[in-house]
C-alpha cells in the first residue's frame, strides 16, 4: 500500500454535527491507516486547519452556523493547504456545481458506499500530496549554485560541506551528516552539520544502515525505529532519520543522513525527492573527485618512477629534478604567474632531464671538454626526453618545456634555436634555476659555486643564455633569501 511508504500517515478532518457519523468515518478511515481528526462545526475545523496539514477535509454541506461552503471558501482565502471533499444527505445538481465551482474536489453522497468514499478520498490524498509536495525549491539560487559550482578536483570536505549546508537550507531537517569514505584508506568520515540549536546524535552505526536499506536507495525511520540506527542510549534520539546511501557507479561512499527532533518537521514527500536528487548530485561529485584524485596520483607516481629512472642512472642529479623544480615554481610565483601555471612549470621541471635515461653519462662526469660527437649525444636528451614524454597524454603539457629548455635567450640555444620570447616561458625560468643549481652543486671535479659568483654569472648571461627579466627577479630572490631552504648538491642524499 502506498502509504506504508510514505513517511507519514495521511491526515483526514471529517467536518459533521452528527456524532454518529462522526464515530463510523473515524473508525473506518483509521482502521484503513488514516490519522483522523474531527469538529462538529465550521469554527472549530478552521481551527484545526490552521493548525497543522490536513490532506483532506471531508466537510459536510448543512453545518451549525457557517456552512459546508462556506468553510470551504475560507479555507480557499486562508490559503489553507487541504484538498476539501463536500459531503451532504440532500443531493442536488445544483448544490454540486455550486460546490465543485468553490474549488472542492469531489463531492458524495450520503448515505456513504464506504468503499467508493474511500477510493475518492485516497484520490483527494493523491492530488493534495502531488499540489503540495511536488519537489520545489524554496532557494532556487543555492540549488543552482550547488549544482553548477561543484567541480572534479574540489576538495570533498567543501564538497560535503556544501551539500550539507544545502540539506538544511532546502529540506529543512534539525542536523544533516555525511559518512563518507573519501580516500583509499577505507576510513569512513563524518561530517555533520546542525541549525543553530540543533542536536546531533554521536552514534550513528553505519552497519546497521546498510542492512537496513539493503537494495533501497533510502530508507526514513520514525519514532522507535530510529533506535536501531542509534543502539547506545547516548544523547537524545531524533524523532526521525533519513539515511540515504552515496552510491557511485564504481562503489558504495557512504550516507547521507537527516535528522529532526520535532515529529511535526518530518519532511514531505516533496522534501524527500529533492533529497534524493541532491544525493544523486552528491554521489556524483564524489565518484568524480575520487577518479580526479586516483589520476592525480598515478600522475605523481609516474614522474615519481621517471625521476627514480634518471637519478638510479646518475647519481650526481640526484635531488637536482626535485630542486630546480621548487626553484622554477618559486621563480614562476614570484614573476606573477598564476598557481596552476607555476604548478606545471613545477611538473615540467621535475622531468626536464628524462631524456637522459636515454643518453650515456659516465663521459659527463670528467671534466675534460666534450668531444664534438659526445656535445651531439648529450643534446639529444632534449629530443629524447619529448619523445619519452609525448605518448603519456597527460603530461603533455610539460613537453615544450622539457624539449627547448636548453633554448638560449639570444638564439644560440639547442635544439631548435629559438630566441626571446619565442622559447616557453616555463622553459625560460627551468633554464635559469638548472644552471643555478648546476652552479651551486658540488661535482667531483670541483666544489659548488659561492652565492656571490653565482649571481655574477647569471647577470652576465642575462640577454645572452638566461631571460633579462626573469634573471632580474630571480636573482633578486637570491639576495633576499627568498628561495626555499635545501642546499643545491647537498641536501641530495
Ligand atoms: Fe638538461
Amino acid at each position: 500500500m502506498r502509504y506504508a511508504q510514505s513517511i507519514r500517515r495521511p491526515r483526514i478532518l471529517i467536518v459533521d454535527d452528527e456524532r454518529d457519523v462522526l464515530r463510523l468515518l473515524t473508525e473506518f478511515f483509521q482502521s484503513e491507516g488514516f490519522s483522523v481528526d474531527t469538529a462538529l462545526d465550521a469554527v472549530e475545523a478552521l481551527e484545526l486547519l490552521q493548525d497543522g496539514h490536513f490532506d483532506v477535509a471531508l466537510v459536510d454541506l448543512v453545518l451549525p452556523g457557517i456552512s459546508g461552503t462556506q468553510l470551504i471558501s475560507q479555507m480557499k482565502e486562508l490559503n489553507i493547504p487541504t484538498t476539501p471533499i463536500l459531503m451532504s444527505g440532500y443531493a442536488s445538481v445544483d448544490s454540486a456545481i455550486e460546490a465543485l465551482k468553490k474549488g472542492v474536489f469531489d463531492y458524495v453522497v450520503k448515505p456513504f458506499d464506504l468503499e467508493n468514499l474511500l477510493l475518492t478520498v485516497k484520490r483527494a490524498v493523491d492530488y493534495n500530496v502531488l499540489l503540495t509536495e511536488t519537489p520545489y525549491l524554496e532557494h532556487p539560487e543555492a540549488f543552482y549554485n550547488f549544482v553548477t559550482e561543484i567541480k572534479p578536483g574540489m576538495p570533498i570536505r567543501e564538497i560535503v560541506n556544501r551539500t550539507l549546508e544545502l540539506i538544511l537550507l532546502e529540506i529543512g531537517a534539525d542536523s544533516a551528516c555525511a559518512f563518507i569514505v573519501a580516500d583509499e584508506s577505507g576510513e569512513m568520515e563524518r561530517i555533520h552539520k546542525c541549525r543553530s540549536g540543533g542536536k546531533v546524535c554521536f552514534d550513528f552505526n553505519p552497519e546497521v544502515a546498510r542492512d537496513l536499506l539493503g537494495d533501497k536507495p533510502y530508507v526514513v525511520l520514525v519514532g522507535e525505529e530510529v533506535k536501531k540506527l542509534f543502539p547506545s542510549s547516548r544523547g537524545s534520539k531524533p524523532e526521525f532519520v533519513v539515511v540515504h546511501a552515496v552510491e557511485g557507479f564504481r562503489k558504495h561512499y557512504g550516507f547521507l543522513n537527516i535528522c529532526g527532533f520535532n515529529p511535526l518537521k518530518r519532511p514531505t514527500e516533496g522534501k524527500l525527492k529533492l533529497f534524493q536528487i541532491v544525493t544523486a548530485v552528491f554521489s556524483t561529485a564524489v565518484e568524480n573527485t575520487a577518479v580526479h584524485n586516483e589520476l592525480l596520483n598515478a600522475f605523481h607516481q609516474t614522474v615519481q618512477g621517471l625521476i627514480k629512472a634518471i637519478e638510479a642512472k646518475d647519481e650526481y642529479t640526484r635531488g637536482h629534478s626535485e630542486r630546480v623544480a621548487r626553484y622554477s615554481r618559486e621563480l614562476a610565483l614570484e614573476a606573477g604567474y598564476p598557481p596552476d601555471f607555476a604548478e606545471r612549470i613545477y611538473q615540467a621541471a621535475l622531468l626536464h632531464d628524462i631524456g637522459k635515461i636515454g643518453i650515456r653519462l659516465d663521459y659527463l662526469k670528467k671534466p675534460d671538454t666534450l668531444t664534438e660527437e659526445e656535445t651531439l649525444l648529450f643534446r639529444a636528451h632534449t629530443e629524447i626526453g619529448k619523445e619519452i614524454l609525448l605518448p603519456l597524454h597527460f603530461l603533455h603539457d610539460v613537453v615544450p618545456i622539457v624539449y627547448y629548455h636548453h633554448e638560449r635567450w639570444d638564439g644560440t640555444g639547442y635544439p631548435e634555436g629559438l630566441k626571446g620570447e619565442e622559447i616557453p616561458v616555463g622553459a625560460r625560468i627551468v633554464c635559469i634555476t638548472d644552471a643555478y643549481d648546476a652552479m651551486a652543486s658540488s661535482r667531483p671535479y670541483r666544489e659548488g659555486l659561492s652565492k656571490e659568483l653565482i649571481v655574477e654569472e647569471l647577470e652576465k648571461n642575462a640577454g645572452k643564455q638566461f631571460d633579462p627579466e626573469l634573471v632580474r627577479i630571480f636573482v633578486k630572490m637570491i639576495r633576499e633569501g627568498k628561495l626555499s631552504r635545501g642546499e643545491p648538491g647537498r641536501d641530495a642524499e
